[in-house]
């Protein structure tokens, strides 16, 4: 039996989920939602991706308009979030059912924040139990697709599904623009990380110092993964701890194509 894992990720969290899923499976592969279509083959699909202002991240909306999969193929899909998963998970079964794919399954898994404008992600012990917490319910996940488990999708409570779609629908147009906060101080050592890690190539070099050009996706992929902390984002970033899970490695996210 294949599986297939897509994953989008700025900071390391979905892809770490993504290949601790794979790991149970032995014709497995993890892969990066790209821009292009895909024909997909694989008995199992899995997509696994952060929540972006509650709800489901441009990339992953234009990934999955994108996806030609059989209607045979079992799917499932988890949202990594940092504790307000929303509506998200039934948003993104709805836009599968447009396409004609059917998700049986949608989970939602806590870890760490990486959304620095509104501070860092806790102490290390923090960190730490909470991905342990999610280790534990990665296993959970495992017995309900190796069974074919269909189940309702995992959701906030009905304030937040109210509340935050509105949000959600109010701020995403705003959201390529939101890079204009993006600013960058004299610690920047010219090393071209915050380019190499974006994944909507919206970053440039000139004068070897990164400039945005709106047409950003909010992973934060460049602020977190800055190796001297040269990039802010508003006034209150550079009072905060930087964060990318501590098992992913800056080479996995730049090379954003790669299988395992
Ligand atoms: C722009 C943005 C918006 C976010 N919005 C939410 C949200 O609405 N609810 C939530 O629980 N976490 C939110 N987060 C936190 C991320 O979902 C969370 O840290 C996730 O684990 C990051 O995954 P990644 O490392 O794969 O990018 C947001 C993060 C960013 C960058």
């Amino acid at each position: 039996m294949k599986m297939t894992v897509y994953y989008y990720s700025g900071t390391g969290n979905s892809l770490w989920t993504a290949k601790a899923i794979a790991k149970f499976f032995e014709n497995s592969k993890v892969i990066n939602m790209t821009n292009e279509f895909v024909e997909e083959q694989s008995d199992i699909v899995g997509f696994v991706f952060p929540v972006h202002m509650w709800g489901v991240p441009h990339r992953v909306i234009e990934f999955v308009n994108k996806l030609n999969i059989k209607s045979s193929t079992f799917c499932f899909a988890v949202a990594v979030n940092a504790g307000q998963v929303s509506r998200t998970l039934i948003q993104f079964k709805s836009l599968l059912k447009k396409t004609g794919i059917r998700l049986s399954l949608g989970y939602d898994i806590k870890l760490p924040t990486n959304y620095i404008p509104w501070g860092g992600p806790g102490s290390k012990e923090e960190i730490n139990k909470k991905i342990e917490t999610s280790e534990t319910r990665i296993e959970n996940i495992i017995n309900d697709i190796k069974n074919k488990t269909e189940l309702k999708m995992q959701r906030g409570p009905l304030w937040q599904r109210i509340l935050f779609t509105i949000l959600y629908k109010l701020s995403f147009k705003q959201v390529p623009l939101m890079d204009k906060k993006f600013s960058v101080d004299e610690k920047c050592n010219e090393c071209g990380i915050c380019e190499k890690v974006c994944i909507c190539n919206n970053i440039t070099m000139e004068n070897n110092k990164p400039v945005w050009n709106q047409k950003c996706e909010q992973c934060l992929a460049c602020i977190q993964w800055c190796p001297t902390q040269a990039i802010q984002y508003g006034p209150k970033t550079i009072n905060y701890e930087r964060y990318h899970h501590p098992n992913i490695k800056l080479s996995e996210m730049i090379l954003k194509k790669m299988n395992y």
